[in-house]
């Protein structure tokens, strides 16, 4: 295999590291999983982070760990309680694999402590393990997540194979420090070497960098837009809600607004809002129902304890607000 780094030697990965440590040290975001040693804590934090963002899972994640503080006390919870402490997160695959590994964590002999091990955990890739055996137990383990591919990639001046990223990063890696330099190199591509414009000027390590801003444009992923009807069934200060099939591909059993279909031709909206995800930008439009559709009612103040979709969530929360 090609080496990923011919421009760069053991003198300069030294240099390398120290300046992105000392960055780190100095500019690092206070988040509440930053300094936190409990290995549960941190695969909450790093399985919350994927696909969403920084802002979202700060408040989201200090709510999930104030009602779930241990992993015994997850693994106690009904599903249906941790899908909906997990409501407006999204990939809830993710929220599933959590209550699955802690069960099988509180079941077992203790939490896995090499990222070897906690791969055998349900949802733990080998980012998640090398995150968490990094943070949580210093083993010497590089990640790679779509922030440290798009830092090598500049870094080096070209695109490197998947392999190679992992490669290329475990050079990189501070043996004495691996935890604090993998969310260093992941918080770099965060804040500084960011996707379109990176602010090479304040850039810890541009000195070494094959790229310094070159390479910067072109990189936004084109945008697809689709429209969601729904159907807003009110009575007696209940809503009416369905649940999606369990074996629906997107959010199996979650519950959401009855969905309808080509209305908005002929009929004005109650409501129109816009919900982006991944890569599709929804314009949402919530019409009135005659609540004739299949479903349960339920009384608007306790659709909170309920496995809600996202956007069902945000119009719920649209509705509310509109109404107090
Ligand atoms: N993205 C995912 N996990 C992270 C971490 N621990 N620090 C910075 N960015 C991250």
């Amino acid at each position: 295999m090609a080496q990923p780094f011919a421009t760069i030697n053991s003198a300069q990965a030294l240099v390398f590291r120290g300046a992105l440590l000392c960055w780190f040290q100095k500019h690092q975001r206070t988040l509440p999983w930053r300094g936190e040693s409990d290995p549960y804590r941190i695969l909450v934090s790093e399985i919350m982070l994927q696909q969403t963002r920084v802002a979202v899972v700060e408040e989201r994640y200090k709510k999930f760990i104030a009602q779930f503080p241990t992993v015994e006390r997850l693994a106690r919870a009904r599903e249906q309680t941790v899908l909906a402490a997990w409501s407006g997160l999204g990939y809830y695959r993710r929220a599933r694999n959590l209550h699955a590994a802690a069960k099988q964590v509180a079941g077992g002999n203790g939490f896995p402590c090499t990222a070897q091990a906690l791969q055998e955990l349900p949802g733990i890739g080998r980012y998640t393990a090398n995150a968490v055996a990094s943070i949580a137990f210093g083993e010497q383990v590089p990640v790679v997540d779509g922030n440290v591919k798009r830092v090598l990639q500049r870094f080096s001046g070209r695109e490197l194979g998947k392999e190679q990223y992992w490669q290329a990063a475990g050079m990189l890696l501070a043996p004495e420090s691996p935890g604090d330099f993998n969310q260093a190199m992941m918080e770099l591509g965060a804040v500084i070497c960011v996707p379109g414009n990176p602010l090479c000027t304040v850039c810890p390590v541009v000195d070494l960098c094959v790229s310094r801003g070159a390479h910067a444009q072109a990189e936004r992923a084109a945008r697809k837009k689709a429209v969601i009807e729904y159907s807003l069934c009110l009575k007696n200060r209940s809503v009416l809600l369905q649940r999606r099939p369990q074996n629906s591909s997107l959010m199996p059993g979650m519950w959401e607004l009855p969905p309808c279909k080509g209305k908005g031709k002929t009929v004005q909206p109650l409501m129109r809002l816009k919900h982006s995800i991944t890569t599709t930008d929804y314009s949402v439009l919530v019409f009135a129902g005659n609540g004739r559709n299949k479903g349960q009612w339920v009384p608007l103040k306790n659709t909170e304890r309920f496995a809600l979709t996202g956007l069902t969530l945000k119009i719920l929360r649209k509705l509310k607000g509109a109404a107090s």
